[in-house]
């Protein structure tokens, strides 16, 4: 830790007298205990890998919206690629496949999508009515594709185009909608691609939009009343926790009637939240996990295709204003908020500092009106500067700084052993956490953690272990720790599994 100076020294000590007292060497909030909280995730955000049951009847569900395809030409063996990342024509004259040559989809309905390109483009045919070009902005005036699999190899595909022909890759920079092909899977059918699918979203607006008007709003009613119930509530007050993690998406303040393809009845549950956890005496930190045009492509924030929009134009930061607004407003005279979350993950690559401080300093205020005590918590950029938002904090009263640490998520714990990850937790986490809280900022919060690895093999002893050393270790953080999470059919990330069969002891 850098040496700080005799000023800063001397705030420090007089604001460790104002904010906390030493008790048996853990540091406590006056008022408050340290936060030993689990997440509800996967509840009133959909996440796929964590309940993948939800999206079991979506016909062709290899086709969800965001699903990112790469295309080799059969006959050419070149991967389709839109030339310059997207704004000109298709090309078949890549042989290797990364950004430019990844397709993203927009579902219309099992059979029928608008695909996007590198640069954000959508594909359509050019004036003439035959060149496969990228060069929409808009979906609306783009073109509207079916994806054809061969029954019995689904990695082969056929692409019908707008005008009802079939896309052909005629030469290496020519790729036209006017296929003769007859449909045979010919190898010398140049209508015939070798699909990949590089990665799957399976998030809120996937399994939403995919079932439809029609079946979505039954299917998430089910999923809201039976994922997290009353009981899980008085589960977790008894088992020596004290808060909950709430992730929310922004649709949820606007219900009963979201924009589409989101489903109204979201509320109730959030309503019910707040009351088990009042009755349970548990905190609510209200976690604005999904911010509208995702705020870093990933499912968990409801991305619709993986790119990130929040942030870009200032429209989506009033309407997360008013999303932080709307919740605040509704909660705060549940004593059991106690912190709310202005937006979390937000990606460094999508989301500059500027425009993250710019709403974190807006959204602050608009907590402050209505809620003078709450906790104002500010994820850390997956990616940026550990001690970025310091300077962001330091004008703010109760402001928390969330840091997630997983052992997971990087090749660096590739080989690692069990010891190797306890002494990353007892070492390096330790390191990270000790230089971000200071005696005079803002508190620091690890706000999702986990018992798992990557680590093969491992007995019970060993989760058991690595559990008690990551709460010892985030048990420094100044504001506290929690799980991800608390129910998922993969056992070791449902702290409600690794309770009941003695995997964590809290
Ligand atoms: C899917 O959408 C396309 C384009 O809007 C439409 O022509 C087609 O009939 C739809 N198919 C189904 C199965 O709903
Ligand atoms: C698609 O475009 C090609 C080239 O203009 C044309 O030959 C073909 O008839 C078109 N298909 C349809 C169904 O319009
Ligand atoms: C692919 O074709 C385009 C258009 O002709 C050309 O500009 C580009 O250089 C080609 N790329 C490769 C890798 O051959
Ligand atoms: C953990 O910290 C130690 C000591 O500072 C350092 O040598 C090591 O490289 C770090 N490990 C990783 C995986 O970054």
């Amino acid at each position: 830790m850098k040496t700080p100076n005799p000023k800063h020294q001397l705030l420090g000590i007089v604001s460790v007298f104002a904010f906390f007292i030493i008790s048996n060497g853990r540091t406590l909030n006056t008022n408050n205990q340290m936060i030993r909280a689990v997440n509800l995730g996967g509840w009133l955000v959909t996440e796929g890998w964590m309940k993948p049951s939800l999206f079991d009847s979506i016909p062709n569900k290899d086709f969800l919206d965001g699903a990112a395809l790469q295309f080799k030409s059969k006959t050419i063996g070149k991967y389709l690629a839109a030339e310059l990342g997207g704004g000109t024509i298709i090309v078949a004259n890549r042989s290797s496949a990364s950004g430019w040559e990844t397709f993203r989809l927009w579902r219309i309905n099992e059979s029928s999508f608008h695909i996007r390109v590198f640069n954000k483009q959508f594909l359509g045919l050019d004036s003439t009515g035959i060149n496969l070009v990228a060069i929409s902005n808009d979906y609306k005036t783009s073109g509207v594709f079916e994806i054809i699999r061969k029954s019995d190899d689904p990695s082969l595909v056929r692409i019908k185009a707008p005008n009802g022909s079939f896309l052909q890759a005629k030469t290496q920079d020519l790729v036209t909608a006017d296929s003769k092909g007859d449909g045979q899977w010919r190898d010398d059918d140049p209508s015939v691609f070798s699909m990949t699918i590089i990665q799957r979203l399976q998030g809120e607006y996937q399994v939403t939009h995919a079932y439809g008007p029609s079946k979505a709003p039954q299917i998430m009613k089910d999923h809201w009343d039976t994922f997290i119930v009353e009981k899980d509530f008085k589960f977790i007050a008894s088992s020596g926790l004290n808060a909950v993690r709430v992730p929310v998406g922004w649709w949820t303040a606007s219900d009963p009637t979201p924009p589409e393809p989101y489903v109204g009845g979201s509320l109730q549950y959030l309503d019910k939240a707040f009351l088990w956890a009042k009755k349970y005496n548990l905190k609510v930190i209200l976690d604005l996990h999904a911010a509208p045009g995702s705020q870093n492509g990933f499912e968990h924030s409801s991305s619709r295709d993986g790119f990130i929009e929040w942030g870009q134009t200032d429209e989506t930061i009033l309407e997360t204003l008013r999303v932080i607004e709307f919740f605040t407003a509704r909660y705060t005279n549940n004593p059991s908020l106690y912190a709310v979350e202005l937006i979390n993950e937000p990606l460094a690559s999508g989301v500059s500092l500027t425009v993250l401080a710019k709403y974190y300093e807006a959204g602050y205020k608009v907590v402050r009106k209505h809620a003078p005590n709450a906790f104002v918590v500010l994820s850390n950029r997956i990616g940026g500067d550990s001690k970025e938002l310091l300077p962001v904090a330091s004008g703010m009263t109760n402001a928390v700084i969330d840091v997630h640490y997983y052992n997971l998520f990087s090749d660096i714990f590739d080989a690692m052993t069990v010891e190797q990850n306890i002494d990353f937790i007892r070492t390096n986490r330790s390191n990270e956490l000790q230089a971000i809280t200071t005696s005079n900022g803002p508190l620091t919060f690890v706000g999702e953690w986990v018992a798992e690895w990557q680590v093969r093999g491992a007995s019970k002893e060993d989760f058991q272990r690595f559990s008690k050393a990551q709460q010892e270790v985030f048990g420094r953080a100044s504001f506290g720790w929690a799980y991800w999470s608390l129910k998922n059919v993969n056992n070791h990330w449902s702290m409600d599994w690794m309770i009941k069969n003695g995997y964590i002891t809290l």
